[in-house]
């Protein structure tokens, strides 16, 4: 199904060079909002020795200075506000694993834009004016939720706030209000799966049209799954709190050739990690926001640590990023070998005898650091299967990664369940053995 032309709005309308000016503008006005508001940017700029006037063509942008999590946190919490506190409508907090957490503002007009911005990525996921759409992202300070709702009701649809958790009355309400759209983590939608068979209930029979699934890295293989599992169509949502939230990027259902960018609002460039230098066009590297149109809390040159890649735009005039293949924080090192979690996802999918449930452990002996694959069979598969299964994780992985990991098939059910976003790894190593 194509996209109507005339459910575009404005921005999506705009030809490639109507865009490039747009941005310029609206990027120069932000350069100089954050400037002149916002201490900590003044004196980065000024240590950098660029001016907000210095910016004069997008390729400029690259001159300034970059600003990291690190930053947001040395300023907690409200130091990285540019407009009085007063005009702040709204504070979300990101949890922050480790030490303080990192709080974002909003005011009205940025709440709009973000609710504008969900709207539109809802509407290229499929959903329409008038569908009833469950929202079991979590509710609360994290911004899946509440972000998902502003965004639905502002398309024009019927929200069910159910945010995560009481999985077993998810899906009682996903029979009774017949929602077409389902807004969730992939990982709780397996959660909501299991709670279907457990209900007997055939997951394939429910009114969901399309899933819309982000907050984690996901795979193509984890696609096909949930999308043959639930029939539905399963697409991928991007944000990040300190940028706005969930609607930074959208995968277009017509086309599920990676995430636009809303690049009217948020703009891209991708780095290399380790030099700090823009990427050309279609390298992997990590991702580097700047807001364009936010008031309470511009952001200039924020690294994700995702790591992605730009493409050229298919379904929308926008660049496309490709699905995020991992955070440099999850980057596990064994060995010498780099490998992220979500290849071990596209492994552990299309090993037949295995759920799709399965868990990291990183353990050391002496020097040497070991990962065990903690994989869940599924149900009636008999132990030569789950040997089977084993044997041929070991080998994709060593052929594939090119390490040796061991393989546990553990029982069915056994391994904690997501309702939000789920953790992977599990590192029993020792902290601080001076190993380095
Ligand atoms: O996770 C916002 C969100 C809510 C996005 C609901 C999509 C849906 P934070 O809690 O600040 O915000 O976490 C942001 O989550 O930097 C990525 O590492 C990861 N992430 C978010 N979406 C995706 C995705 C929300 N589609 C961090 N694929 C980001 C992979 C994702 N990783």
């Amino acid at each position: 199904m194509a996209d109507a032309r005339e459910l575009l709005d404005a921005g999506e309308r705009l030809g490639p060079e109507e865009l490039r000016t747009l941005q310029l503008e609206r990027l120069r006005n932000s350069l100089r909002h954050a400037y002149e508001r916002v201490p900590f940017y003044r004196e980065s700029f000024d240590k950098a020795g660029i001016r907000p006037e210095d910016c004069r063509s997008l390729e400029d942008l690259a001159r300034f200075p970059f600003t990291t999590k690190a930053d947001l946190r040395e300023n907690y919490p409200f130091g990285m506000f540019a407009v009085p506190r007063e005009r702040i409508r709204r504070l979300h907090a990101s949890s922050g694993t480790t030490g303080r957490p990192t709080v974002v503002g909003y005011t009205e007009n940025d709440l709009s834009m973000w609710a504008d911005m969900v709207a539109r990525s809802i509407r290229a996921a499929g959903g329409r004016p008038g569908d009833v759409v469950h929202v079991a992202y979590g509710y609360g300070l994290f911004t899946g939720g509440l972000g998902a709702h502003y965004g639905a009701e502002r398309l024009g649809c019927t929200v069910v706030p159910a945010s995560g958790g009481m999985t077993a009355r998810q899906v009682q309400l996903i029979q009774d209000l017949e929602p077409a759209v389902i807004m969730v983590t992939p990982s709780y939608m397996l959660t909501l799966l299991d709670e279907f068979e457990r209900q007997g209930v055939d997951p394939r029979t429910t009114s969901l049209r399309v899933g819309i699934f982000g907050a984690e890295p996901w795979t193509e293989q984890m696609r096909r799954e949930i999308e043959e599992r639930f029939a539905i169509d399963a697409v991928d949502i991007y944000g990040l709190s300190e940028v706005v939230g969930p609607g930074v990027a959208q995968e277009c259902v017509e086309t599920k050739d990676g995430l636009t960018v809303w690049e009217d609002h948020f703009y891209p460039e991708v780095i290399d990690p380790v030099t700090g230098e823009v990427l050309p066009e279609g390298e992997r590297g990590e991702l580097v926001f700047t807001s364009l149109t936010k008031e309470a809390m511009p952001i200039v040159r924020y690294r994700t640590r995702d790591l992605t890649r730009l493409l050229p735009g298919t379904a929308r005039v926008f660049r496309r990023m490709e699905k995020i293949s991992g955070r440099s924080d999850d980057l596990v090192i064994l060995r010498g070998v780099n490998l992220f979690p979500t290849q071990i996802e596209e492994i552990v999918l299309r090993t037949p005898g295995v759920a799709p449930h399965f868990q990291l452990r990183l353990t050391r002996t002496g020097r040497m650091d070991s990962l065990t694959v903690r994989a869940e069979a599924r149900a009636g598969a008999t132990p030569e299967v789950r040997e089977a299964a084993a044997r041929s994780i070991v080998t994709a992985v060593k052929n594939g990664i090119g390490v040796s990991v061991d393989v546990e098939i553990v029982e069915p059910e056994s391994l904690e369940r997501s309702v939000g976003k789920i953790r992977r790894i599990v590192d029993l190593r020792p902290r601080d053995t001076g190993q380095g």
